[in-house]
Formats: structure tokens, sequence, C-alpha cells
């Protein structure tokens, strides 16, 4: 039994030091995903994809790394949070950015992300924005 044990721990310890040194320990699906499921899926989902950005789960990634509508740069360019439009939708430096509308999440009054979300987000993107 204790031998099993140990093989075990063997088996679970290499993939965790690999998950640990992976993407500055950033997850999208449990840190960033939950974000967005809170404060802005109830505008950008299927059938109600505001801005052309669908946040829901499966899709979120894959409309993130697209073209933004309204902006001459991709919503998120993988290593690089300056060139992410979303970074600056939610900073409120859309306009300078080349791109228009409101600050988000759009809320009246207005509800901005605290500086943890804010700075989990840009962590997540300058880790190269991994699918994790
Ligand atoms: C109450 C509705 C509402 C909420 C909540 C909301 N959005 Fe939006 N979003 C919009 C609308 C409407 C637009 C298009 C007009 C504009 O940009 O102001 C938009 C546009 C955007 C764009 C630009 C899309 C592009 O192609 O460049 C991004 C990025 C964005 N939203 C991200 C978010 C994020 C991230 C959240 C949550 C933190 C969020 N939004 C919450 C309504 C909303």
């Amino acid at each position: 039994m204790r031998r099993r044990l140990a093989a075990l721990m063997l088996l679970i310890a290499p993939s965790a030091a690999i998950a640990d040194n992976n993407d500055a320990g950033i997850s999208f699906r449990t840190q960033v995903q939950p974000i967005l499921d809170a404060q802005c899926v109830f505008c950008h989902v299927t059938g109600a994809e505001n801005g052309g950005l669908n946040l829901g789960r499966r899709v979120a990634r894959a409309s993130l790394l697209a073209a933004s509508s309204e902006a001459p740069m991709p919503r998120v360019t993988p290593g690089s949070a300056a060139q992410s439009y979303l970074i600056h939708k939610l900073r409120g430096t859309q306009l300078s950015a080349g791109g228009s509308g409101n600050r988000m999440p759009m809320n009246d009054p207005p509800r901005p992300l605290d500086d943890g979300q804010l700075t989990l987000i840009q962590r997540w993107i300058e880790a190269g924005a991994p699918d994790n």
C-alpha cells in the first residue's frame, strides 16, 4: 500500500511542477473566465454578441483573440497588454488606442473591474493568453 502511494506521488509530482512553471500560474478557465461569467457574459453571449464579442464558455478565448470591431488592433495580442484592445476597454483608454464606445463593463453607474481583476487579465495576456 505504502509503495503504491509512493509510486502515485512520483506520477503526480512532475506534472504539478510543469503546471507551476507554465504561464506564470494563471488559468484562463479557473481565474479569467469566472470574471467574464460574472461581469460580461450577459451582454456578450450567443444571440447578444455586443461589439461582435462572445464571452461564453468554450468560445470566449477564440473570440478574444480575434480582430476588434472598433479598433485597429486585436482584442487580445498574446504577450502584449498594450496591443490588446480588451485591456484598453477595461481601463477606459479605448479612445487613445484608436477605438470607440464605452469603458467595460458597461454599467450605469459605472463599476469598473478592480485592480486585482485587471492585473489578473493582464498577466494572462502577458503569459501568452494560454488556453488552460
Ligand atoms: C450592459 C452590457 C455590457 C456589459 C455588462 C459588458 N459589455 Fe462589452 N460591450 C457592450 C456593447 C454595447 C459594446 C459595443 C459598444 C461599445 O463598445 O461601447 C461592447 C463592446 C465591447 C468590446 C469591444 C469589442 C471589439 O470588437 O473590440 C470589448 C473588448 C468588450 N465589450 C469587453 C467587455 C468585457 C470584458 C466585459 C466584462 C468585464 C463587458 N464587455 C461587459 C456591452 C456590454
